[in-house]
């Protein structure tokens, strides 16, 4: 019994923290205008395994890119340090207190990917400093993009970023050995401003369909509530197609002929947006080519949408990482601050390196410092 109830302290100190999370939503301020700014503080992150190697490309093409931008002022780029696996370990905090100092300053993050250590992988449960960022920089979007012209495909994703299954993804309980329990959470304001700005997308890119992504007949409060609330928001948008879909089903659709072409926008909630997006980045060609861009109101994150490939460290081939997909998330970020011409500029010189070299990832084909040196030509 008393067990029982250090479970139920436990679960009411989850559902206290959850409401103060909600009381800071609704006290969150609106968006800042980037373009007010006299000076764009873009920060960049290495992050761990082929972090660094893609990270270097794509430092090298935004010089170049924005050399002008950079030299006038218009545009910083600050490298911040310390978003190491060493480095989270040795302190034992996800993101290390100064970085996330660092990380505050500036307005735009470009992010390489970091590694989280898995159950069972000898180095201790830290959670993963992806969740951490996205959590406390409040970046509740995860927008995800993936066109194949030549199919007709052209989907973008707005996933979920701080609720669903990772809210609390550390904070489960192990009741004995023979049971665990995980908690999953949807706030009304959570997925609320989440539909809001999917269907804003929708509206502003020309009445796209909007398809909403659930598992509401199994997880019928959660996912039921978010079906329900991104209804709600739909009703503000007569002029958009609107329709909902299992994601078991949504799963399939996608690589159905009959049907993937029907989709435009598709909404989800954290994990479902997870799965959906690599099996989509897959369809487009392979994890390593779509970009992610995390959206807050104060903040917005740009990161590859694979992680951080410690396999292809270990076999020595981490000089073969293709750093397209943060190429395009910086894309994104150019597109974000309303640097449309460079954001276009880099964009063709990214489909001319898809074109033109060959990178598998299996240590055959073209290197990063390939590609590096084939889009700086092309710039
Ligand atoms: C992603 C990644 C992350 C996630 C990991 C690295 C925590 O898979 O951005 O899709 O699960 O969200
Ligand atoms: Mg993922």
């Amino acid at each position: 019994m008393s067990e029982v109830m250090s479970y139920a302290e436990h679960f009411a100190k989850i559902v206290e923290d959850q409401l103060a999370r909600v009381e800071a939503m609704k006290n969150a301020h609106g968006a800042q205008d980037l373009a007010s700014k006299e000076t764009i503080v873009i920060g960049t992150i290495d992050g761990d395994g082929i972090g660094p190697i893609i990270m270097d490309a794509c430092r090298q093409i935004l010089e170049k890119l924005l050399e002008v931008e950079l030299a006038s002022g218009q545009v910083e780029l600050r490298r911040i340090e310390g978003l190491t696996i060493e480095n989270r370990i040795a302190k034992m905090e996800t993101v290390p207190a100064e970085v996330l100092d660092q990380i505050r300053q500036c307005d735009l993050l470009l992010k390489g990917p970091t590694t989280t250590p898995g159950k069972g992988d000898g180095r201790p449960n830290l959670e993963s400093a992806n969740v951490t960022l996205r959590r406390e920089l409040d970046l509740f979007a995860n927008v995800r993009p993936v066109a194949i012209p030549e199919q007709g495909i052209d989907w973008i994703f707005y996933r979920e970023n701080t609720e669903g299954e990772y809210a609390l993804g550390s904070r489960g309980v192990d009741i004995n050995d023979d049971i665990s329990i995980d908690f999953k959470v949807t706030t009304t304001l959570g997925t609320t401003r989440l539909a809001r700005a999917a269907f804003e997308y929708a509206k502003n890119n020309g009445n796209k369909n909007v398809s909403i992504v659930t598992k509401a007949n199994i997880m019928k409060k959660t996912d039921g509530k978010f079906l329900s609330l991104c209804m709600d928001v739909a009703k503000d948008y007569p002029e958009i197609k609107v329709d909902d879909w299992y994601v078991d089903i949504m799963a399939a659709n996608l690589i159905n002929p009959l049907f993937n072409k029907n989709f435009n926008v598709v909404i989800l909630p954290n994990l479902y947006g997870d799965i959906i997006t690599d099996e989509a980045a897959q369809i487009q060609g392979g994890v390593g080519t779509a970009g992610s861009a995390n959206i807050g109101d104060r903040y917005a994150m740009f990161e590859a949408i694979h992680g951080s490939a410690p396999r292809m460290v270990a076999d020595g081939i981490a000089e073969y990482a293709n750093p397209a997909s943060l190429c395009r998330a910086a894309v994104m970020m150019l597109r974000h601050a309303a640097m449309t011409e460079p954001a276009e500029k880099l964009e063709r010189a990214l489909d001319a390196a898809a074109e033109a070299l060959d990178m598998p990832g299996d240590g055959t084909g073209n290197t990063a410092a390939d590609f590096t040196a084939f889009v700086l030509e092309r710039l």
